[in-house]
């Protein structure tokens, strides 16, 4: 069975990819390779041992996205990574999000309603929750304005499959709400490829902690949390991967309840960011450099998933651990360092 990952050579893309494969799925690929690298698709290769199709397109031409779903119009399923994910950058560069996350999606989408299989998985986010009222956050917390053209676009983009399905029920479609995915692969192939300053908090760590960056600025110390810092629901992007791929299954085997689903994923227990430098000291027997500076704009206190509902409906939960990602992550940074 053929499956399209677009984007399948980023960061969760990628062990998607994996995941899907050795399920024994035929995968292919669509990259424009703008903040992923060639290599990954060697990495892939080196754990599963089966080479994806892979095919470096820009999916912002609308023409290329014509010409390849005509060329492969027996695809059973899409799984849509292929977008930009900087919050910083998208602030400065709307058009630009816009254009890459919203224009792509609509092309992708028009060209899926032709194809006799319509499963279609996208690649959504914890950030349409905001601040929420209530921990741990359900699917049924309201979305919160945006704070950024990128959460805007995550938030427009479930709005827009939400409306096609709506009218088009031959669609079948998940988003997947992602909280903040973390780690490598444990084969230590493939994992984050943070290109210049890395924005997230883990791949800071590992860069700290190899002697890239001189130390952590830890954003916010006085947070109405135990410890002052704020929480976030920190999940193995094995985790994430595997995910997919039993949502991408509800959808082929016809379980879905109705034709647009949203599932949170995320492992439904809250760390805060002292706790992630405690698992790093623990991991790799550093004392990580860190100094507590002012907030950054636009973060919010504390998000955490309530995973009933992905636990329940599509029989998935998370097995590793904050270590277990922490140990992979780590492994990773001196991996691609040393090469
Ligand atoms: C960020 C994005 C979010 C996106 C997600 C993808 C922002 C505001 N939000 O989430 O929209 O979906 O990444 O993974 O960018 N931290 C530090 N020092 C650092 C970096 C981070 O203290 O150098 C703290 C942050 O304040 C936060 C936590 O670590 O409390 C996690 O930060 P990060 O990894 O950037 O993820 P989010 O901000 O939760």
């Amino acid at each position: 069975m053929k499956i399209l990952v677009t984007g399948g050579l980023g960061f969760i893309g990628s062990h998607t990819v994996v995941e899907l494969q050795q399920e024994g799925y035929e995968v292919v690929i669509i990259d424009n390779l703008s903040n992923s690298s060639i290599e990954v698709l060697d990495g892939i290769t080196a754990i599963t041992k089966i080479k994806p199709h892979f095919e470096q397109i820009d999916l912002k031409d609308k023409n290329n996205v014509r010409q390849f779903f005509s060329n492969h119009s027996d695809i059973a399923g899409v799984v849509h990574f292929a977008a930009s994910k900087a919050v910083g950058e998208s602030v400065n560069e709307p058009l630009m999000y816009y254009e890459n996350n919203i224009g792509t999606l609509v092309y992708v989408l028009q060209e899926i309603s032709k194809l006799n299989f319509q499963n279609f998985i996208f690649s959504s986010s914890c950030t349409v929750y905001g601040q929420a009222d209530e921990l741990p956050i359900t699917e049924n917390a309201p979305v919160k304005p945006a704070e950024s053209p990128y959460g805007n676009t995550k938030q427009i983009g479930e709005e827009i499959i939400k409306d096609t399905c709506k009218v088009n029920s031959d669609l079948n479609s998940i988003a997947l709400r992602y909280f903040n995915p973390i780690g490598a692969h444990p084969s230590v192939k493939i994992g984050e490829l943070p290109i210049g300053v890395p924005q997230n908090l883990v791949p800071y760590i590992t860069q700290t902690g190899i002697g890239m960056r001189d130390q952590l600025s830890v954003f916010g110390g006085d947070y109405p949390t135990s410890d002052g810092t704020a929480i976030r629901d920190y999940i193995h992007v094995v985790d994430l991967a595997r995910a997919h791929v039993v949502a991408l299954q509800r959808l082929i085997d016809k379980k879905n309840d109705s034709n647009y689903e949203v599932f949170n994923l995320g492992t439904g227990k809250g760390s805060s960011v002292l706790e992630v430098i405690e698992s790093f000291n623990r991991i790799s027997g550093q004392n990580l450099k860190y100094s507590i500076v002012d907030k950054r704009e636009g973060d919010i206190t504390a998000a955490y998933a309530e995973t009933s509902k992905a636990n329940n409906i599509l029989g998935w939960k998370t097995e590793l651990t904050l270590d277990d990602a922490m140990d992979s992550a780590w492994k990773w940074e001196q991996k691609i360092r040393n090469s």
